[in-house]
């Protein structure tokens, strides 16, 4: 029996990419989302997955996921255990396979921020536990999962409101498009020619966008893009892993920072989001980003309830699965 059959008879199923979604299923992340950001404003005890225990292994820096995946966790009467990279066996040359094989017999899932998109795949592939992917150079889902609460939070839905996406196509920017195709927003990507989104991300949530009648838009005009926007988004320049392209990086990205000249484009009533950390003065403009448009921290803070909703999407009922 192929290691696929095994994980389909267990119900195994890893959050990778928004892509690997349906719709159906991003709307009962949002739904459960917000009831369990209802049920912890109440002060209501919801714990959904106790006994369960859930790894993290981050090979990068990380305050929001990291923090709220571990909250979250206990929130739901579960544990949360950071594995340190230098304090594992992985650091000294194990093998994916055989760590995730391993942290299978102990844990019920995990979460993994790594560079390399191919390292979350190969660990769906040989981990009997659901795989979530904390963030790749190529993606970061859960990022874009709770974007989609706060937008519809403050918009009041999703299908046809127009987010302007602005600067470096970078992963944050390649999940958000595949999320807003999917949910039939219209998406305008602001972006450089030499920092585009990745070409197959694209071409993937046009296909979805005949289907859910979402519109993507692509200007090298950062004025262009947010014209009549309801939201406008951006993220650094720089991501983990590229700081050796620092200073081209600056000077390519410098006319699509997010200041007061472009949000006057937008819409009057238009928010504006960044998934953070942020560089003031860089990508956004400090008095933009402090400004009375951003929900910056209402965004940060869905980090937590989606996260929740990730989890016990991907756990609640499930039992440990054998090898
Ligand atoms: N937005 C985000 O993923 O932040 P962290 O890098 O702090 O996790
Ligand atoms: N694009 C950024 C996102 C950080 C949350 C990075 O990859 O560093």
């Amino acid at each position: 029996m192929t290691k696929r059959t095994v994980h389909a008879q267990a119900g195994k199923k890893d959050l990778l990419d928004i892509a690997t979604l349906s719709r159906a299923e991003v709307e009962r992340l949002l739904t459960s989302a917000a009831l369990l950001k209802e049920k912890q404003r109440c002060g209501i005890p919801h714990p959904l997955l106790s006994g369960k225990t859930l790894g993290l292994l981050f090979q990068k820096p990380s305050t929001r996921t990291r923090v709220s995946f571990e909250a979250g966790m206990n929130q739901l009467g579960g544990h949360a255990l950071v594995l340190p990279m230098g304090e594992i066996q992985l650091s000294r040359g194990e093998s994916v396979a055989d760590t995730a094989r391993v942290l299978s017999c102990y844990l019920d899932a995990i979460v993994i921020r790594t560079y390399d998109h191919a390292i979350v795949e190969e660990w769906a592939r040989e981990a009997t536990m659901p795989v979530i992917n904390g963030l790749t150079d190529l993606s970061h889902p859960c990022q874009a999962l709770s974007d989609l609460l706060t937008i519809r939070e403050k918009k009041g839905r999703l299908k046809g409101i127009k987010i302007a996406y602005i600067g470096d196509g970078n992963n944050v920017a390649n999940s958000l498009i595949e999320a807003a195709a999917k949910m039939g927003m219209v998406i305008a990507l602001g972006c450089p020619a030499a920092y585009q989104l990745e070409q197959h991300i694209v071409d993937r949530a046009r296909v979805e966008a005949k289907k859910t009648g979402a519109m993507i838009e692509s200007s090298q005009d950062p004025h262009i893009a947010v014209k009549d926007a309801d939201v406008i988004y951006t993220d650094v320049w720089i991501s983990m892993g590229r700081e050796r392209e620092h200073a081209r990086r600056l000077k390519v990205l410098a006319p699509y920072q997010v200041n007061r000249r472009l949000l006057h484009c937008a819409k009057p009533d238009a928010i504006v989001m960044h998934c953070l950390p942020a560089h003031r003065g860089e990508e956004i403009s400090a008095e933009v980003l402090d400004g009375p448009q951003s929900v910056i921290i209402d965004q940060a803070e869905n980090r937590l309830h989606m996260q929740k909703a990730i989890l016990t999407n991907l756990l609640g009922n499930r039992s440990r699965t054998k090898r």
